[in-house]
């Protein structure tokens, strides 16, 4: 049997070769004043029909049981030029959204303005993925935004024109 003993410095660094989408995941809760959310570079499309959508969190994650709260959310796939909305969202700080442009979609759950797509979902499942917990979501809405997509990639938030050239 082979025993894993993959240092985790060397499974972020070989990870961070796989280009991801940057996508906010965000919910509201009934009679919240802000929405609550995060950063997630796990998001994927994991089924037709039904329409169903995945993506993981940490469990150490302190704004996943505020969005998971809300049952619903909506997950805006950030453009190219939102890096300062992928930092306040991936940060620490108590309202993530005082200061953020979003609206109330019709799914009801807040949209960040600008996004390159959008994506409403209900949330249906949580199952074990080590350290993190693998979410699986429902698509309710969905519809594409503005401009071209962000990238995460080695470590860095990149355009599609930044990446290529690297
Ligand atoms: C590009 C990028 C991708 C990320 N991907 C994930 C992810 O897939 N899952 C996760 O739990 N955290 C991910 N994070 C970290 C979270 O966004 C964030 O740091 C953390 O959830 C914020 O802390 P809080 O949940 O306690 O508010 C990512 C951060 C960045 C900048």
């Amino acid at each position: 049997m082979l025993t894993s003993t993959i240092d985790q410095a060397h499974y972020r660094s070989v990870m961070g070769h796989l280009p991801t989408g940057v996508v906010a995941l965000s919910g509201i809760t009934a009679g919240a004043e802000y929405p609550c959310g995060l950063v997630v570079g796990t998001f994927q499309s994991l089924s037709l029909d039904p329409p169903l959508v995945s993506f993981s969190v940490a469990h150490t994650s302190t704004s996943w049981p505020k969005v998971r709260a809300a049952g619903r959310l909506c997950a805006s796939v950030l453009a190219a030029g939102q890096e300062p909305v992928c930092r306040t969202l991936s940060g620490k700080q108590p309202n993530k959204f005082a200061d953020l442009d979003w609206s109330l979609s019709e799914a009801g759950s807040p949209r960040i303005t600008g996004a390159h797509a959008f994506i409403d979902c209900d949330i249906t499942h949580e199952l074990d993925g080590g350290d993190h917990v693998i979410v699986i979501a429902r698509v309710l809405q969905m519809d594409t935004g503005h401009g071209e997509p962000l990238v995460f990639h080695k470590g860095r938030l990149r355009s599609i024109r930044e990446l290529t050239a690297a």
